[in-house]
């Protein structure tokens, strides 16, 4: 319950953002892609008291064995609506009821739904005008509590919809492609318990140095993503789905990467990758040409189950970006 005080009216509204992959291969830290799997739903209630106080209250749609802290300086909705505030000069107190959709921790942009949906209904509520794209600085304020440090990737991703450049140096931009009409992702996602901080520990095992023909390598890799998104050919996309820098060493946290990935590939994949920070794996596909995506799914639990683990794996499509359900009420 909230500890926030107040008499006066309380308005509110709802905010809606939806799940993301990050990197996609060979874009680490730079690509993102909204996933239309799940979503996270954010409450926000503004108080006409003005202490400047964010009360976050928490419930999850599927049992997540939540460990997501609700403190403010800890939760990436917090951290991003605080960020927020202090550059709006917002001082009203506000309460954010945060319904995770999203499961936390499997590398599916489950910290930067919530952040996405928590600023954009903010936005929304006190009639900022923030553009999107500005959402996005805030929102990637909250991935300093999962992440350690500020990526912009999936909160992009979540914000804009599509698939998403993050361009972080040496200025911060964003470009939003609209994604083929026949891509689809099967997901599959471990049902392996996550440690506290997961991306945090998945970053800490990337190599400091990469060697040059490797960089050279994700860049030409890299480019042939971006074109596949810009001409709308999957099959181009997934031929840059070859990432020589972060898969290799992360593949090692995954106990069974190999395997989903060999017979996503044998049942119609046409390209396999670490989700994000993992431990979910995401395959590529064309909807028509025969794929069966339904097989792919199948392939990647018994991948899965191979070594002993038990799986999810759910067949989607790209998503729209995060967007208001209701208005201030
Ligand atoms: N780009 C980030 C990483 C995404 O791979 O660490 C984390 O979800």
């Amino acid at each position: 319950m909230t500890d926030i005080q107040d008499n006066a009216s309380i308005q509110s509204c709802e905010a809606v953002a939806p799940s993301s992959t990050a990197n996609i291969g060979p874009g680490f830290d730079v690509f993102g892609l909204a996933l239309d799997l799940f979503h996270d739903k954010v409450t926000v209630r503004k108080h006409e008291t003005k202490t400047g106080k964010i009360n976050i209250i928490l419930s999850d749609k599927s049992n997540f064995n939540l460990k997501i802290p609700s403190d403010v300086n800890s939760n990436s909705a917090g951290l991003a609506v605080k960020k927020l505030c202090i550059e709006s000069g917002i001082e009203n107190d506000i309460e954010l009821s945060v319904l995770k959709g999203v499961p936390p921790g499997y590398g599916l942009g489950s910290s930067a739904a919530s952040a996405a949906a928590a600023v954009m209904g903010v936005n929304h509520l006190f009639k900022i005008g923030f553009e999107r794209k500005k959402l996005v600085e805030f929102a990637a304020e909250g991935e300093i509590a999962s992440a350690g440090v500020r990526h912009y990737d999936n909160v992009a991703a979540s914000l804009l919809g599509g698939f998403v450049i993050a361009r972080s140096s040496p200025r911060l931009e964003f470009t939003r492609i609209q994604p083929p009409g026949n891509l689809i992702l099967v997901v599959a996602i471990p049902k392996l318990p996550v440690p506290d901080k997961k991306t945090e520990i998945a970053r800490s095992v990337l190599p400091k140095q990469v060697p040059l023909n490797r960089v050279v390598e994700n860049i030409a890799n890299a480019s042939m993503v971006v074109s596949g998104f810009l001409l709308n050919d999957v099959k181009m996309i997934a031929n840059g789905i070859e990432d020589a820098i972060v898969e290799p060493t992360r593949k090692g946290l995954i106990k069974g990467f190999d395997k989903v990935k060999e017979y996503a590939l044998n049942n119609g994949a046409l390209a396999v990758t670490i989700s994000g920070a993992g431990p979910s794996i995401i395959a590529f596909s064309q909807s028509g040409e025969g794929v069966d995506a339904s097989r792919i799914a199948d392939s990647m639990r018994k991948g899965f189950l191979d070594s002993d683990i038990e799986a999810n794996a759910y067949v989607c499509g790209p998503s729209n970006g995060a967007y208001i359900i209701s208005e201030p009420a």
